[in-house]
């Protein structure tokens, strides 16, 4: 039988590779993307390498747009097994630098849009009594640190609805899990939106050491191929686990916060983060 997946925010990055690894692994792929004027990249890819790929107008921040991109699929397909939440960007700066209607917009795009599209896709799952959700999270989703807490609380929020989803979609033989990169080298860095640090000069001094840091992780950042890779694995996985780590550094990161207390790991990472 024909598997079909939709993946969002496929213009570029973790979603334009995990669209290409699912068609390779036997999807018929739907790569959604809210500009599709992007996708000439991939449709070169498509033809040449006569790939199962659709490319689909979605902009995950719009709910009309949520709800007839799912119609589409449907109407064509009849079915949806694998769904992957990837859209998303970063909001930088810390707490009192970004305004509330920054804060909500970031929640608007990396969280309640998930919200929505799995309202839409899990009653076609329920009905199939099948079906996965891949959530692209972030190793920030499960550690907080300065300088960006409007980006790492949306993933957090992620992680959190993740989690009872778990049990909730997992009734109806729908499997969900989070996939939790470290730094990957994409065009999310150049989409970082950026505040101007005002308020007072720490403020300023923090954003531009983290940025600096981010800088220099980027270079030796996990490639998006390995974050798709990631993806199909976890979907081949007999039992597919809560949440997959990608990369070195997530992987250290985590190792540190697992052994050390949460006073000694604040006092690790401000370290790491602020070396004297
Ligand atoms: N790069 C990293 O270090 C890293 C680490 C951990 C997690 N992640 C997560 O990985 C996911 C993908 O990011 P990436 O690294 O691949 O960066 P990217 O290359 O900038 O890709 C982000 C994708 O999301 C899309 N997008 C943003 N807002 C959207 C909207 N309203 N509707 C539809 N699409 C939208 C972008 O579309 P446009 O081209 O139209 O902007 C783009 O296709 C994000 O959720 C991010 O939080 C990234």
């Amino acid at each position: 039988m024909e598997k079909v997946a939709l993946v969002t925010g496929s213009s570029s990055g973790i979603g334009y590779e995990t669209v290409l690894a699912l068609a390779k692994d036997g999807y018929q792929t739907f790569a959604s993307m809210r500009d599709t004027s992007k996708a000439g990249e991939l449709k070169k890819i498509i033809e040449s390498e006569n790939l199962p790929i659709s490319i689909l107008e979605l902009d995950v921040d719009n709910d009309d747009s949520i709800v007839t991109a799912i119609k589409k699929i449907m109407l064509d397909k009849n079915r949806l097994d694998v769904l992957v939440n990837n859209a998303g960007y970063g909001q930088f700066g810390c707490t009192e630098d970004v305004t509330i209607d920054e804060f909500r917009k970031q929640f608007e795009t990396n969280f309640f849009s998930v919200v929505k599209i799995i309202q839409e896709v899990s009653p076609i799952m329920r009905k199939q009594g099948s079906g996965a959700i891949v959530n692209i999270s972030s190793v920030a989703g499960r550690m907080g640190f300065p300088g960006s807490p409007a980006y790492i609380s949306s993933k957090f929020a992620l992680e959190g609805l993740c989690e009872c989803l778990r049990y909730e979609l997992g009734m109806f033989g729908i499997r969900t899990t989070l996939i939790e990169p470290g730094v990957v080298k994409t065009n999310f860095f150049d989409s970082m939106k950026i505040p101007e640090s005002k308020k007072d000069p720490k403020y300023k001094q923090i954003t531009e050491n983290i940025l600096a840091g981010l800088k220099m992780m980027v270079e030796m950042g996990t490639s998006p191929a390995q974050v798709a890779e990631v993806v199909i694995k976890a979907l081949h996985d007999k039992e597919m686990l809560p949440r997959y780590l990608v990369g070195t550094d997530a992987a250290m990161f985590m190792e540190a916060k697992r052994s050390k207390s949460d006073l000694e790991f604040e006092k690790y990472m401000s370290k790491e983060l602020f070396p004297a």
